[in-house]
């Protein structure tokens, strides 16, 4: 594309989304650098409208983890179009019942049926109705720096003020306990808790992963209570940590599991929660007590399947551990190198948090990497981690690159941070 057309498409759309959309999200994205306008994307890289190529380690926070545009997703959908997009809602629905069987036998233990929607907060929606409804039982217990999403539902599990207190009264009968704390659980779930809703690791909370017992303690938990365990594994699942579900590196079976974002392939929406027969019989007496116009239309059913199938058939889970190693030790190498800069680095797979030591260091690194083809961004609930969820197709010469403009970010960051402490040192 000649760059002055490219100009004027970047310059309109900037504009209709400032005068259309959302003025101070136009604002943001032209602070942080991100201004530009996305035009097409394959694997680990995504092209903007003047032809200059990001690697993409924000990774649609955990959507592409089978890389964008994936052949086989696309071609699915493709041969699906030909036939039917939408479902009548009459008949019975091919496409969805063979992804419901792929799914129960992917999903650990005897995780069977699933209710399939449009996004992660509908899913999340459904398996707290599920939870009241199976449990007879009100009182939800989630944690501090949560995020299950911002429907109303969803968003009374969401743990940061900022997002829930604009729209109080939420849902009532939630209540929120510092993640990672057994003995905060052990003391608040009883006879009257529904469910307990977690992320096995908590994304937007800032990558936070908890210590190994943690979850295995939390199911003796809910079961001596006869609470329910809904694992959020939204932005954990299909192979982002290193196994199909973040749950089974503890051997953990949740009741419902929730599941959205790399569900589709990069492709189609589409979000699930899936649960266990004992949970599930609460919905016989109605088979209509949870519906979607939406959900489960073959499209994004055979999207959903096709983008399952890659996981498997690339061995995912396996490069997510191996890539996510490597990653993670050459950003700790950066840490060591400046520790006044990275307080922390962690994470489980590819799903990685850049810690840093103040808040404002973000507003230099992030349009750094970006200036120099890098999309990384912050974790929505902890503005001091940069998260690093790349595509797990992402190869080790990208990972290179990288980090080597990581390393170049940082470097500009200590820079300036040294010069703003020599001035107020001065003052
Ligand atoms: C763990 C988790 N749950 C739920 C959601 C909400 O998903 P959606 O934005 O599709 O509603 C997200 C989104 O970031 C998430 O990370």
């Amino acid at each position: 594309m000649e760059n002055e057309t490219a100009k004027k498409i970047a310059e309109e759309t900037f504009q209709k989304t400032r005068d259309y959309h959302n003025p101070s999200l136009a604002r943001l994205l032209k602070m942080t650098g991100y201004d530009t306008v996305e035009w097409k994307a394959q694997g680990a890289v995504i092209t903007d409208v003047f032809g200059k190529e990001y690697i993409d380690c924000a990774g649609g926070y955990g959507v592409f983890n089978i890389g964008h545009s994936h052949p086989k997703v696309i071609k699915a959908v493709q041969e699906q179009l030909k036939k039917m997009s939408l479902s009548s809602k009459v008949f019975l629905n091919k496409p969805l019942a063979d992804l419901a069987e792929l799914m129960a036998k992917i999903t650990p233990g005897d995780l069977q049926y699933s209710f399939f929607c449009n996004s992660g907060a509908e899913a999340v929606e459904g398996a707290l109705k599920l939870a009241r409804l199976a449990t007879g039982r009100t009182k939800i217990i989630s944690t501090r720096n949560a995020f299950h999403g911002k429907t109303f539902g969803a968003l009374s599990a969401t743990g940061r003020d900022i997002y829930r207190d604009p729209f109080k009264p939420l849902v009532g009968d939630f209540i929120h306990v510092p993640f990672g704390d057994i003995m905060a659980m052990q003391k608040i779930v009883c006879e009257d808790t529904a469910a307990v809703i977690i992320e096995p690791i908590q994304g937007e909370g800032g990558i936070i992963v908890p210590s190994d017992d943690y979850l295995i303690k939390l199911r003796k938990i809910c079961d001596e209570s006869g609470a329910l365990l809904i694992a959020d594994e939204i932005q954990t699942g299909l192979g982002r940590t290193g196994k199909m579900f973040a749950v089974d590196h503890y051997g953990v079976v949740p009741d419902i599991i929730t599941l959205a974002k790399a569900l589709s392939g990069g492709i189609i929406p589409v979000g699930a929660f899936v649960g266990k027969p004992k949970v599930w019989d609460a919905f016989r007496s109605n088979p209509l007590i949870i519906t979607s116009t939406f959900g489960g239309n073959p499209l994004a059913c055979v999207a959903a399947k096709a983008a399952i199938e890659v996981v498997l058939e690339e061995n995912l889970c396996q490069r997510a551990i191996h890539l996510g190693n490597y990653l993670m030790a050459g950003l700790r190498d950066l840490q060591i190198s400046y520790p006044d800069i990275i307080s922390d680095v962690r994470g489980k797979g590819l799903m990685i948090g850049l810690e840093l030591a103040k808040e404002g260091l973000g507003g230099v690194v992030i349009p750094e990497m970006a200036r120099e083809g890098i999309t990384a961004v912050y974790t929505l609930n902890n503005p001091r981690v940069i998260r690093f969820e790349p595509p797990l197709v992402i190869t080790e010469d990208q990972i290179e690159k990288v980090l080597m403009i990581a390393e170049k970010a940082v470097k500009k960051a200590k820079t300036m941070y040294n010069r703003l402490f020599a001035l107020e040192g001065g003052n």
